[in-house]
């Protein structure tokens, strides 16, 4: 008697790409959707509607820079996320004045950014095969650090990469509300 086959794995339904500058009017309108859904147990929404734009938002430069990926399922965007060569540790480009600085691979810790998935798509594997994919160029770019800003939303991700909690702070925003978030850190020397 024939052994029946084992079930097949089911198919990956997204594939990561890198960013591209036509991206952006879809990525401004995933960031809402991500946030106004999957913040709800960690923030107020009057917190969450003060920190799009000025917290929550695209950053151009990431994509220029070639660090910003996408995950797309049938032509359709349903995650985003990034890593950064550059100082500023959250926000769009909108708000921001000046260029962005470059950091030393040798001696500053690299970022990673602005990590927002579909609702939808929640909890399949796609905010983790991003931060694959960026400590990978991370590691290629010669940094040997990663510091983030996480939301309360975000810290469970990267937690499962082993980065610790260095500091709990509140980013002041308008209307005298403030979005509480933790600076995390994480070492790639024996990654
Ligand atoms: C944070 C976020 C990007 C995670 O994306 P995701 O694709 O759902 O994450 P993954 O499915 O890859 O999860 C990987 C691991 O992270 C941890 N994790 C992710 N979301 C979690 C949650 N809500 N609760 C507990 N652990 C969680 C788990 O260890 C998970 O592994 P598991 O599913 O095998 O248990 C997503 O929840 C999101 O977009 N949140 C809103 C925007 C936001 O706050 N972004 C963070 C900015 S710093």
């Amino acid at each position: 008697m024939a052994i029946p086959a084992p079930p097949s794995p089911p198919l990956q339904m997204w594939q990561l790409r890198l960013a591209l500058e036509s991206d952006v009017p879809e990525l401004e309108m995933l960031i809402p959707l991500s946030v106004r859904s999957l913040q709800t147990p960690c923030y107020t929404q009057a917190q969450m509607e003060a920190a799009l734009g000025p917290v929550f938002g695209v950053d151009r430069q990431l994509i220029r820079d070639g660090t910003y990926f996408v995950a797309e399922s049938v032509g359709v965007i349903v995650g985003c996320g990034g890593w950064s060569r550059r100082s500023s540790l959250y926000g769009g480009d909108g708000h921001r004045a000046g260029e962005d600085p470059l950091l030393d691979p040798h001696r500053d810790a690299a970022r990673v950014r602005a990590f927002f998935v579909h609702p939808a798509w929640a909890r399949r594997g796609i905010g983790r095969a991003i931060m694959v994919a960026c400590e990978q160029a991370i590691i290629a770019a010669g940094f040997q650090k990663v510091d983030i800003v996480a939301t309360l939303a975000g810290e469970p991700l990267y937690a499962a990469f082993s980065y610790a909690v260095v500091e709990h702070y509140e980013i002041p925003m308008r209307d005298g509300l403030s979005l509480p978030v933790v600076r995390m850190t994480r070492s790639l020397e024996s990654a």
